[in-house]
C-alpha cells in the first residue's frame, strides 16, 4: 500500500465526515508506513506529541519521520500522485503536511498542522482544495492562508528539502511569502 492513498481505500485514513477523532486514532493514522493521506482530522492539539529520536542537521533541520520515529524516504512520498498530501512528524514533533507538486517533486514549503485559532489539527479536503478545521470551522487555502475565521493567522511554514532520499525540515525564519512580512511565529 502506498504512503498516500485514496480516502476510501486507505484503512488508516481518517474519514472526513467524522470529526470526533481521538488522539489514538491520529496516532494509528501515522503509524508505520501510514504517514500520509489526502485527508485526516483530529480535534485536539497534538503538537509536541510526535517527538522521536534526535537527528538534527544544519540550521535546526530535522528528518521528517513517522510516528515510530523512522525517517520517511522521499521516494515513498514522491511515488504518490501530484496533489497528494503527506502528514509527517516535523519540527518539535509538530505534524506537518508535505505536498507532491504537479511535476512530482516535493513542495519546498511544508505546512504545520496546527490551527492558529486554538491549536486543533485538521484535514486537507481534496474536493474543496482547502484545509478545514473541524473544531470551529476555520478554513485555509493550499498555501495555509486564512480563507475563513475564526483563525486569526496563516498556518506556520517550514522549509522542506531532500538530501539522499531523506526529507529534511527546517525552521522558516525569513519573510512569510504569503504576507511578505515577518512571520508571526518568529
Ligand atoms: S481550533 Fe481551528 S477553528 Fe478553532
Amino acid at each position: 500500500m502506498g504512503v498516500v492513498s485514496n480516502l476510501n481505500t486507505m484503512e488508516n485514513t481518517l474519514p472526513l465526515d467524522n470529526p470526533s477523532l481521538s488522539r489514538r486514532q491520529l496516532l494509528n493514522f501515522l503509524t508505520g508506513a501510514a504517514v500520509a493521506a489526502t485527508a485526516g482530522s483530529a480535534l485536539y492539539p497534538v503538537s509536541k506529541y510526535f517527538i522521536g529520536p534526535d537527528e538534527s542537521g544544519e540550521g535546526g533541520a530535522i528528518l521528517a519521520k513517522d510516528i515510530l520515529g523512522n525517517p520517511i524516504p522521499a521516494s515513498q512520498i514522491l511515488a504518490e500522485v501530484p496533489g497528494s498530501r503527506a502528514l509527517v512528524a516535523g519540527l518539535a514533533g509538530e505534524p506537518t503536511y508535505l505536498t507532491v507538486l504537479e511535476n512530482s517533486s516535493l513542495n519546498p514549503i511544508g505546512i504545520v498542522d496546527n490551527c492558529t485559532h486554538l491549536g486543533c489539527t485538521f484535514p486537507w479536503n481534496p474536493v474543496d482544495q482547502e484545509f478545514q478545521c473541524p473544531c470551529h470551522g476555520s478554513r485555509y487555502s493550499a498555501d495555509g492562508s486564512v480563507l475563513r475565521g475564526p483563525a486569526p493567522l496563516p498556518l506556520k511554514l517550514v522549509h522542506v528539502a531532500i538530501k539522499e532520499n531523506r526529507i529534511w525540515l527546517s525552521p522558516w525564519t525569513e519573510l512569510d511569502p504569503r504576507t511578505e512580512a515577518k512571520p508571526w511565529w518568529v
